[in-house]
């Protein structure tokens, strides 16, 4: 059978603007290159003659067989997006040719496949018409849509006027349901509520069920390994392994996966942070971490140890409620736990403006050994208003948790437990 997507030599070069070039070496900042000189032969960033340009995407060949479920996996700016956006035809490569067989619905950033001046139902219609659909087809999907997209009232507003979460939500909603052949989706699982992520999950195991073939671009490596059968990493525009997902994301998270944004000082800059998602407005500013003893913790805690969160924002208009948070996830991406301002019993509420601090002490941090990601939030009345993704890391060491030199080896927790063993004394006959 010839492949549902073909991938033949392509290569993609952006000409460096003054702009660019600034967005380019922010990329590669965060790629960890300097703290990673791990290379991708041949791929030169800039050779000589092509000054003003680089190379997103280098010598990539690919095919993907109908009905497979495949990752792109790779740190920001490996050119996973650029890929999907060559796949989709919404660039142009620079090099090299492809040929998708089948009725492809795509999923990318923001801000594409949705016109802007017309209103969710049109654009509903429209999408539909792309993708080949007669108005009898969409019109018996119409409804389904529009429910799990949950946009009820605002179908007959024009999607400018939407919120990005609402904006995301319809677009998946429509690739999903108008039943393509092949489906592309880029991070959609970053955006909406988690609520709105399970449902998204959700929709894409069953599109991958149905043998549909699908690529899929997610930092959430635990979707990735339960959506995708194979995985294909990027680094530095080409690709550097290629099988299946689970062995893809070892590959990654032993190469490259610890360079998304780790800090080891015991102070992490919120400000300018890149792992805010950029409809926030930059409330939260530092985040200082202290062992027990408040020394300064350097990223690594003994299992069970002590961890004291100081998080310091600005709250620029008065406001009387306001809650930050810091949570822990598995490198796979896996919530384990979250220490929360709101889990505070008769915290008071008074009016506060400007630079202000919350300090978090968890006595006992029961997570097992291993690295874990660091994220820290800000809500203002009760509404998310700053988040960072990834703000540190966190390496939690062996110790002596229960004073047996026993630790477990599966699970995520370290559970105080205590145990008693009863005696059986043997029945009397009455
Ligand atoms: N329109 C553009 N003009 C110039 N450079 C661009 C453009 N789009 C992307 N790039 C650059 O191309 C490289 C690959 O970007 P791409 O968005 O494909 O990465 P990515 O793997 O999707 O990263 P992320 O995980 O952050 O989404 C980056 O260095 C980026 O700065
Ligand atoms: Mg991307």
């Amino acid at each position: 059978m010839q492949p549902a997507i073909e991938i033949n030599g392509i290569s993609k070069r952006y000409r460096l603007g003054e702009g660019a070039q600034m967005y380019a070496s922010f990329r590669e900042a965060l790629s960890g290159k300097l703290k990673n000189p791990w290379k991708t032969k041949g791929i030169g960033r800039q050779r000589r003659g092509e000054k003003n340009s680089f190379w997103a995407v280098k010598n990539v060949s690919l095919n993907i067989a109908k009905g497979e479920t495949v990752a792109l996996i790779g740190s920001n700016g490996a050119g996973k997006s650029t890929l999907l956006k060559i796949i989709s035809r919404i660039t142009d490569p620079t090099e090299g040719y492809i040929k998708v067989r089948g009725r492809m619905g795509s999923l990318l950033e923001v801000g594409t496949g949705f016109h802007p001046e017309l209103t969710g139902r049109e654009n509903i219609y429209l999408n539909g018409a792309i993708l080949g659909m007669h108005k009898a087809e969409i019109d018996s999907k119409f409804d389904e849509i529009v429910s799990f997209a949950g946009i009820g009232k605002f179908l007959d507003t024009p999607v400018k006027r939407y919120s990005s979460g609402m904006y995301v939500r319809l677009a998946f909603s429509i690739a999903a349901h108008l039943d393509p052949e092949i489906l592309i989706v880029d991070e959609v699982l970053a955006v909406g509520d988690v609520a709105f992520q399970k449902k998204c999950l959700g929709k894409m195991s069953e599109a991958c069920s149905r043998a549909r073939t699908v690529v899929f671009v997610s930092h959430n490596l635990a979707a990735v390994e339960s959506l995708c059968s194979r995985g294909v990493v990027l680094h530095q525009g080409g690709i550097v392994f290629d099988g299946p997902a689970k062995d893809a994301i070892q590959f990654y998270l032993e190469n490259l996966g610890g360079d998304g944004g780790a800090s080891r000082s015991n102070i992490v800059d919120l400000a300018s942070s890149p792992g805010r998602p950029p409809k926030f407005r930059p409330h939260l500013k530092k985040l200082e971490l202290f062992n027990g003893d408040d020394r300064p913790l350097r990223g690594d805690v003994p299992a069970g140890g002590a961890l004291k969160a100081v998080i310091r924002f600005d709250l620029d208009t008065p406001c009387t409620s306001f809650d930050a948070w810091i949570a822990f996830d598995t490198l796979g991406g896996q919530r384990v736990c979250t220490a929360h301002s709101s889990y505070e019993p008769d915290r008071e509420h008074e009016e506060r403006v400007g630079q202000q601090t919350f300090t978090c002490e968890i006595p006992s941090l029961p997570l097992i050994p291993g690295e874990y990601k660091v994220h820290v939030g800000l809500d203002i009345a009760s509404g998310e208003a700053d988040w960072i993704e990834d703000a540190t890391r966190l390496t939690v060491l062996k110790s002596d948790f229960y004073g047996t030199g026993i630790l477990p080896t599966k699970g995520l927790l370290l559970l105080r437990n205590r145990w008693s063993l009863e005696y059986q004394r043997e029945a009397v006959a009455v």
